[in-house]
């Protein structure tokens, strides 16, 4: 049976949803690791359908790798924007060597590791000395659209095993809402002159699209994994109709983004 915690089955509505919403939150994230040397070589972890590296790309780096375990989200994103080359992976154990990168990234990945220590002692490992890591996570709190959201999948899953359900697929949500949880990880990781900023973002979305993000989110995932294709579309024809009852068509989202910045230290 397919692991509903893998991104595999999630890469068309993933690249639908946020594809193009992303760039603005990849863009800033880039932009805080200050301007790129000639010839800079970036790594983007969990690039997923390859916004951050695309975004990497453009800011002028020479090359830049994303790694996912996800072949579907890299060949999705590989398909809808170039400039990066794929690299299926896991961020323990990357097949890099110490100080291979000026720049290593991660958006919204570090909430998904298991061991997020040992991920980002290993991320840290490959940025070169004086090289920067970047990583960008949600923000605290839940607004309306995604507790609405919520509501709906707890009729099909009871808030026990929800709460089972993100523990298991994105075990550090909460930490990582923090910034002063966050610098303190990125300093527990040996780097050094660590920083983070809060920035709010506002996304515009058809019904649609949002429930294409939700499809695509842990939640999503498990509850399709767990009804089967037709109960999903009539799950999803529900939802469609409780959002068009609650909320105008396009939603607005307004959602804050913390983005952090460390140096690995010279010496
Ligand atoms: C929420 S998506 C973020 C994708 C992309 N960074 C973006 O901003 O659109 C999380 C991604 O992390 C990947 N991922 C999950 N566990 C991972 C791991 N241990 N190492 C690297 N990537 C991982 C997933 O496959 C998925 O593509």
């Amino acid at each position: 049976m397919d692991d509903w915690r893998s991104y595999d089955h999630a890469a068309a509505p993933y690249e639908r949803a946020n594809g193009s919403r992303l760039v603005g939150p990849a863009r800033d994230l880039i932009a805080l690791a200050g301007p790129l040397p000639d010839g800079a070589r970036v790594l983007d972890v969990g690039t997923g359908t390859g916004v951050t590296a695309s975004a990497a790309a453009q800011a002028g780096a020479a090359m830049v790798v994303g790694l996912d375990p996800s072949l579907p989200m890299l060949v999705t994103g590989a398909a809808v924007r170039g400039g990066f080359h794929p690299v299926a992976g896991r961020a323990i154990d990357l097949p890099f060597r110490d100080g291979s990168f000026d720049v290593v990234s991660a958006s919204f990945v570090l909430n998904h590791f298991t061991k997020y220590q040992t991920a980002l002692a290993d991320m840290v490992r490959v940025v070169r000395p004086g090289g920067k890591l970047v990583v960008a996570t949600w923000g605290p709190g839940l607004d309306e659209l995604q507790r609405t959201w919520r509501e709906l999948v707890s009729t099909v899953v009871g808030a026990d095993m929800l709460r089972d359900v993100l523990k298991q697929a994105v075990p550090w949500e909460d930490r990582f809402a923090q910034r002063a949880q966050l610098e303190e990880a990125l300093r527990d990781a040996d780097l050094h002159h660590v920083r983070t900023e809060s920035a709010r973002y506002r996304f515009v979305y058809s019904i649609e699209e949002f429930l294409d993000g939700r499809e695509a989110a842990a939640t999503g995932r498990f509850v399709r994994s767990m009804v089967g294709d037709a109960g999903w579309v009539s799950f999803r024809e529900r939802a469609r109709a409780v959002y068009a009852e609650r909320f105008a068509d396009p939603l607005n989202d307004f959602r804050d983004v913390i983005l952090a910045v460390g140096t690995k230290s010279v010496s």
